[in-house]
């Protein structure tokens, strides 16, 4: 996945964050594809959820000061992705991976982010923007 100007949410810190994030997904999803050990997989992805809680913790922080009217149903959507990961993470664990799986879990997560950072994301900037403005 890659960061391009359509996931530009217009506030510096999202963005940068989102670059960071893209940069430890794809990280984890190269180890994955070149069949690293288990366990250099699963550090990338606990390396990978460390910067996603740390992430949508900033980015809750920025709706609660900004007053934003959907925190609520936004945090709860931080919240079940961060469970996705650690399912991810248990599912690695207990069976290993294959390439079919890499694959699945490499599109659920691209696709999760892609949508969840155009289509909510992207509301938070504007309103974010507008109280600045
Ligand atoms: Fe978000």
């Amino acid at each position: 996945m890659e960061w391009t100007q359509d996931l530009a949410v217009g506030v510096t810190k999202i963005d940068d964050q989102h670059k960071e994030l893209i940069a430890r997904m794809n990280a984890f999803f190269d180890s994955m594809n070149k069949m690293d050990k288990q366990q250099k997989v699963l550090d990338m992805l606990a390396f990978l959820e460390k910067y996603v809680v740390e992430h949508f913790s900033d980015e809750e922080k920025l709706q609660i000061s900004s007053g934003y009217p959907l925190y609520k149903e936004h945090k709860k959507m931080h919240t079940d992705f961060i469970a996705d990961i650690r399912k991810i993470k248990s599912d690695i664990e207990k069976d290993g991976f294959t390439v079919a799986t890499s694959a699945l879990v490499g599109s659920t997560l691209v696709s999760w982010l892609t949508l969840h950072i155009k289509n909510v994301d992207k509301g938070l900037g504007a309103h974010i923007k507008s109280k600045n403005a």
